[in-house]
């Protein structure tokens, strides 16, 4: 696993731009798996800003998400499907008929799971997926368990995820206690991997993934069976 240890957040955001803007530069159709949550909100500014001053070229890229709720309406604000558009696609040339996010309004989620799978295996192999880190170690919402399922799925989330995702709804209850995610094989078939952590609050999970040992119970340790993976975290993520 490569390190990259910033100072900042705005430094992790520059650094993880930079990995995004020399793939897209060196590989305009390249496939793109993208995250939502806090942590990759200032790579997709620095993206947006890198846009408009005609840096990068989205037009022939294609984007598969992680996850998404479980039930929820795009329309919600809480939606990954509205976050994605908000902080990245309303202001970026990705072609509509190029983006993928699991869709949280079906009636049927297992169906919805396999189709995106599916999907997934014939657009062939994701070139770098960008992914955060839950603070139990979860990874889109695959979360700790005595086992996990390997490819997309409908999982149900966990109280400490619930909870720390509440922050984000009016509140706790309005959180969909369910959620559809890529498996731990969809994320770890990817030919890179890009984590992203900040804060003091993802520092036990990423000491987790510092150290030697794989289990289940933090998802994100898995990670270590993978060949090209770069962390990129700052100071209290890292130390603590
Ligand atoms: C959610 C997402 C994850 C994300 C995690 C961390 O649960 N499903 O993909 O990594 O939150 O979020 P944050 O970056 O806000 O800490």
């Amino acid at each position: 696993m490569k390190l990259i240890l910033c100072k900042t957040y705005e430094e992790m955001s520059m650094a993880a731009a930079d990995e995004i803007s020399a793939l897209v530069a060196s590989n305009p159709c390249c496939t793109l798996g993208l995250a939502t949550g806090s942590t990759p909100i200032g790579m997709y500014r620095q993206l947006i800003n890198r846009y408009k001053k005609g840096e990068i070229d989205f037009s022939g890229v294609t984007t598969f998400n992680l996850d998404e709720y479980y039930p929820i309406s795009r329309e919600n604000d809480q939606s990954y499907y509205h976050f994605m558009h908000q902080n990245l696609f309303d202001y970026v040339n990705v072609p509509k008929e190029n983006i993928h996010i699991p869709n949280g309004e079906v009636s049927d989620p297992e169906t919805e799971c396999q189709e995106y799978e599916n999907l997934l295996t014939a657009n062939g192999q994701i070139d770098l997926q960008v992914l955060g880190i839950g603070q139990n170690g979860h990874i889109g919402f695959n979360e700790p368990d005595s086992s996990l399922w390997a490819l997309t799925h409908i999982t149900d989330l966990t109280e400490s995820t619930i909870q720390a995702n509440s922050r984000f709804f009016e509140k706790e209850e309005d959180v969909p206690k369910r959620a559809l995610t890529m498996g731990m094989v969809t994320i770890l078939k990817s030919k890179k991997i890009l984590l992203l952590a900040n804060g003091k609050n993802k520092h036990e999970a990423i000491s987790a993934l510092l150290d030697d040992r794989i289990t289940t119970s933090v998802p994100a340790t898995l990670l270590k069976t993978h060949p090209d993976v770069v962390l990129i975290c700052d100071g209290e993520a890292y130390y603590g």
